[in-house]
């Protein structure tokens, strides 16, 4: 989040004006990455929503089309990801390790975007950053998390 924290600092620099609406499943550090980003960048409205995106996502995805609801979503950051936390081979991946990286990285990310692109297309304008990895294509040893990074690279 430490890194999510600086780009979207960044962001905010080049682009004045601009607000956040920050999706984490954990209350305490969307409060602490919003304070920081309040202290830094005094006018920035910042909305948070915690959706545990391993959890019930529907349920979690409603939140957020209730918090977007007559806000001008200009840029959508896919950032959500979980990786392996050590290389295996296919066959060493455990359920819970699989069911995570198909329901956050792919299930998630493709219900998020859903929720937020038909405000963009009507408005005529907008941008979806989806963070991928180089591990799309290079990396031979996490095979799930290459493939669902791969689906994010599309
Ligand atoms: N680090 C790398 O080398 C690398 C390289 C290429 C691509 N990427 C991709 O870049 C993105 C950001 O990665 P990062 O390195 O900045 O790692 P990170 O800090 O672990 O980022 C992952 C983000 O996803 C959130 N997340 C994980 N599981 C979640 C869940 N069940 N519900 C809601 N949020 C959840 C994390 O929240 P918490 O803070 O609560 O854990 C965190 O904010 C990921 O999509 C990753 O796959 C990373």
């Amino acid at each position: 989040m430490r890194t999510v924290d600086s780009r979207v600092g960044r962001m905010i620099e080049e682009h004045k004006g601009l607000n956040l609406i920050l999706v984490g499943r954990n209350p305490e550090k969307l409060k602490e990455v919003s304070e920081s980003i309040r202290a830094k960048f005094g006018k920035t409205q910042i909305k948070t929503v915690v959706v545990d995106f391993s959890g019930d996502l529907n349920e979690g995805v409603n939140r957020i089309h209730k918090t977007i609801e007559g806000l001008d979503v200009g840029v959508l950051i896919n950032n959500v990801g979980v990786s392996y936390p050590y290389a295996r081979f296919f066959h060493e991946v455990d359920e819970q390790l699989l069911a995570d990286l198909i329901k956050i990285n792919v299930e998630g990310t493709t219900k998020v975007t859903q929720a937020v692109l038909p405000g963009m297309i009507k408005r005529k304008r907008g941008a979806i950053v989806n963070i991928g990895s180089g591990a799309a294509i290079v990396i031979p040893f996490d095979p799930l998390y290459a493939v669902y990074l791969a689906f994010l690279c599309l």
